[in-house]
C-alpha cells in the first residue's frame, strides 16, 4: 500500500481540497467516508467557528479529514492606496445604486498571528492541518505535530518546496498554475515562474524526500493516475468538488462553472489582493488592466470585492463573484461527493490499466 495513505489512515489516494466558503462538514465527510480524504477550509473564519465546523464533519465521519488554514504574512494597509481602490469601483458601485464602503479593513487575521484558532487545532486535533500562503512559526508547527497531527503545507516552486520540507511538515501539495482559487505562492510581491502541475510534481518529487500531493487541473480518474505516475503520492481535487450538492458554492457559481464561460479561466490579484484563478466575469474584466500596485494588500482587497459582490447580487448581476475554479473547470461535473470518489475511483483504475477513459 502506498505509505502515504497508511500514514493518513486513508485508502485513496485522492485528497478533496479545502475550499473555504465552499467545501462544507458534509462534504469533507462524504468524501472521507468514501475513502479519501475530505477536507474543511477554515483560514477566513474565527477560532470558535471553526472549532464548530470541525465537530461537525466529526458528527459525520470517524475517518481522517483535514482542516486548513492561511498563513498569509499579515496586510499591510495603506489607507491612500484603499481609497483610490475605492474611487476606481465606485462607477461599478453606483451602476447597481450602491456606493462603496467608507473604508476597507483586514477581513480575516492569519494563522501566523492567531493564537486561538491555534489552541482550537491543538484541542481537537483532526488529523490533517494544512497550510496555504507559506509556513506558521517553528513553534506552531511544533504544538500541532506534538497534538499528533499530520501536516501539509502548499509550495508553487522548488524553494517553497524545499522550506516546506525543512519546516518539518510531513507533505507537500505542489500546487501547479492551473489551480483553481489562491495560488498558494509565498511572497504574492516575488516572481512567479507560473509552474503547470505537471513540472512541479515531478521536480518536487524529484528533489525532496517528503510525499508530494499534486493539484491544478486534475478532474478525474486519468488526471489522479497521471500524477501518481509522475511520482505524487495522491492528487487534490478542489474544482471538481465545487459543484457538488454538498458544496456551499453560489447557485451563480456552479451555474457559471456549469455554463459555456467555463472555457476561460483567468489569475486575477483584483478580488482579494492575492493571486487566484477565477471563471471569466464581470469583475475580472473590469480589473484586466489594473497595475498589480493599485490593489490593496490582502485580504483588504477583498473587503472591497465582497462589497460590490453583494451591491452587484441584490440587484440581481451575479458577475462579481470570486467564483474560483482551475483551467480543468469544463470538466467538472455536478455528483454527490460519495458518487464523484467512486467515479475516480473507477476511473483512476482504468486508466492505471491502460484503458481509455
Ligand atoms: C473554490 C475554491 C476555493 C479554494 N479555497 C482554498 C482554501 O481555502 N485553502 C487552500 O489551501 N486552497 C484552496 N483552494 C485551492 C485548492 O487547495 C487546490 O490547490 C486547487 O483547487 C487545485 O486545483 P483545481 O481546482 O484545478 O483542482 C481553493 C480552490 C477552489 C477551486
Amino acid at each position: 500500500m502506498n505509505p502515504f495513505l497508511h500514514r493518513i489512515g486513508i485508502d485513496l489516494p485522492i485528497v478533496q481540497a479545502p475550499m473555504a466558503g465552499v467545501s462544507t462538514p458534509e462534504m469533507a465527510a462524504a468524501v472521507s467516508n468514501a475513502g479519501g480524504l475530505g477536507s474543511i477550509g477554515v483560514g477566513p473564519i474565527d477560532a470558535e467557528p471553526a472549532r464548530q465546523m470541525i465537530a461537525a464533519v466529526r458528527a459525520k465521519t470517524d475517518r481522517p479529514f483535514n482542516v486548513n488554514v492561511f498563513c498569509s504574512r499579515p496586510a499591510v494597509a495603506n489607507a491612500p492606496r484603499e481609497a483610490a481602490w475605492l474611487a476606481r469601483l465606485a462607477p461599478e458601485f453606483a451602476r447597481y445604486g450602491a456606493t462603496p464602503p467608507p473604508h476597507l479593513t483586514e477581513i480575516y487575521q492569519s494563522f501566523l498571528t492567531d493564537d486561538a484558532k491555534l489552541a482550537v487545532l491543538v484541542a481537537e486535533r483532526p488529523a490533517v492541518v494544512s497550510f496555504h500562503f507559506g509556513l506558521p512559526a517553528r513553534e506552531r508547527i511544533a504544538a500541532l505535530r506534538a497534538a499528533g497531527i499530520v501536516l501539509f503545507a502548499t509550495a508553487t516552486n522548488l524553494d517553497e518546496g524545499k522550506a516546506v520540507a525543512a519546516a518539518g511538515v510531513d507533505a507537500v501539495v505542489a500546487q501547479g498554475y492551473e489551480a483553481g482559487g489562491h495560488r498558494g505562492v509565498f511572497d504574492p510581491d516575488a516572481p512567479d515562474d507560473r509552474l503547470g502541475t505537471m513540472a512541479l510534481t515531478r521536480l518536487l518529487v524529484k528533489s525532496l524526500d517528503v510525499p508530494v500531493i499534486a493539484a491544478g487541473g486534475i478532474m478525474d480518474g486519468a488526471g489522479i493516475a497521471a500524477v501518481l505516475a509522475l511520482g505524487a503520492s495522491a492528487a487534490q481535487l478542489g474544482t471538481a468538488f465545487v459543484a457538488c450538492p454538498e458544496s456551499a458554492a453560489e447557485a451563480s457559481h456552479r451555474a457559471a462553472l456549469l455554463g459555456p464561460p467555463t472555457a476561460h479561466t483567468v489569475i486575477t490579484h483584483a478580488i482579494s489582493g492575492r493571486p487566484a484563478r477565477c471563471l471569466a466575469n464581470r469583475f475580472t474584466t473590469l480589473s484586466a488592466s489594473v497595475e498589480h500596485g493599485a490593489i490593496p494588500d490582502y485580504p483588504i482587497a477583498y473587503d472591497a470585492a465582497k462589497a460590490l459582490h453583494a451591491a452587484a447580487k441584490a440587484a440581481g448581476e451575479f458577475g462579481y463573484g470570486a467564483q474560483w475554479a482551475g483551467q480543468g473547470a469544463p470538466l467538472a461535473r455536478s455528483l454527490p461527493a460519495a458518487e464523484l470518489i467512486a467515479r475516480l475511483r473507477d476511473e483512476m483504475r482504468q486508466a492505471a490499466a491502460g484503458l481509455p477513459g
